[in-house]
């Protein structure tokens, strides 16, 4: 499909994870204890009250999932009722009234619909990143949740995350805690993203990727990167990926649990990973919608380094998952049943 805003002139074998307004985005409004009717708005700000407590407290949430152009030049999104049902679970941990899931996926449609021109080209790897939030509006000086709420969604066309996408990154295990266990740790709040900063950035001050982090009642197991699960495949081809109840539930995640069992054959298993026993896998990855998945090299814990397959080349096993998924994701491969939905560009 040709796209008219290459005048824009975006390199897409070389664009990174930035914010590109794209000049549509979508709103819906929350009052007197209803969502009014949401729509596309050329408008990329957002005004609120000063004491907003989406502002003051935290209280928001957010989702993360891409719109991916197919060889045919049709748009496909990758199991967006899960984004849908997950934020209704992240709104409800933080009182926010969570936006209808069959509105959320419709909104979806349309605001990708709206920016269809934004979707980068089949073949360079890169996507249209959608940003669904729920913020908390209104006039609180306590502590209290807002009497109003503002769903939003904006889209922006992206490359890897992680630099080099299917090149192996080395990570640091983290000393700072992200989010404790009954907390906010499985929901998608910013919370979690702001108490991550400060290890994210001592991480790579000493060029690491990013920081991994380390269950925080023991510190003897990792929990997820920042901005990821994790996995470990172990010498006996099982895929083993942390469970806690402090980690945000990926979609991908689960979506490979599902893909190295039934496609490539593999044990699957969720389960303690401890962190002093990283010698039982042969490879590791991170995994997630804006890291797709990318090859853990190496984890350095404590000054010591352990490498995985290789800090070089990716583990043939991770490829595999990572074909499958990719594959999946731009219709180059038959996906389950209900993972994949097609936006219709011509409403
Ligand atoms: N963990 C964290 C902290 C994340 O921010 C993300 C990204 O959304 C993930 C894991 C991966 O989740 P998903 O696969 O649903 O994108
Ligand atoms: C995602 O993968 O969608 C994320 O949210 C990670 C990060 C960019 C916040």
């Amino acid at each position: 499909m040709q796209n008219k805003k290459l005048e824009h002139d975006i390199d897409w074998g070389t664009l990174g994870f930035q914010y590109i307004d794209t000049g549509k985005s979508y709103r819906a409004y929350y009052k007197d204890g209803e969502w009014g009717p949401g729509e596309i708005t050329n408008a990329n700000t957002v005004t609120i009250s000063e004491a907003s407590p989406a502002l003051h407290l935290g209280q928001q949430c957010f989702e993360g999932l891409k719109a991916y152009r197919t060889k045919d030049g049709s748009v496909q999104l990758f199991r967006v009722d899960q984004n849908a049902a997950r934020m209704a679970r992240s709104a409800e941990k933080v009182m926010l009234p969570p936006y209808p899931e069959e509105d959320f996926v419709q909104a979806v449609h349309e605001v990708v619909r709206a920016n269809q021109e934004w979707v980068p080209p089949y073949g360079y790897g890169a996507t249209l990143y959608i940003r669904p939030f729920l913020i908390g509006v209104g006039d609180v000086v306590g502590v209290a949740p807002g009497p109003e709420t503002i769903f939003g969604i904006y889209v922006t066309p992206v490359g890897p995350y992680f630099k080099g996408g299917l090149q192996p990154a080395s990570f640091m295990v983290s000393r700072y805690d992200r989010a404790a266990p009954h907390g906010t740790g499985e929901a998608k709040v910013g919370g979690n993203y702001a108490s991550s900063f400060s290890a994210g950035k001592e991480a790579q001050a000493n060029n690491y990727a990013d920081a991994i982090f380390l269950d925080p009642a023991t510190h003897t197991k990792i929990e997820e990167v920042g901005s990821a699960n994790f996995f470990g495949i172990t010498h006996d081809n099982v895929f083993v990926t942390p469970k806690s109840p402090s980690i945000l539930p990926s979609i991908t995640k689960y979506s490979l649990l599902e893909l190295a069992e039934k496609r490539l054959g593999l044990e699957v298993k969720e389960g303690d990973v401890y962190v002093d026993q990283l010698d039982q896998f042969k490879e590791a990855g991170a995994m997630g919608t804006a890291a797709v998945i990318t090859p853990v090299g190496s984890i350095t814990y404590e000054d010591k380094k352990h490498v995985f397959y290789s800090e070089t080349e990716t583990g043939p096993l991770t490829k595999a998952l990572y074909d499958e998924l990719t594959g999946i994701q731009f219709g180059e491969k038959e996906a389950p049943e209900g993972w994949i939905q097609t936006v219709n560009l011509n409403q």
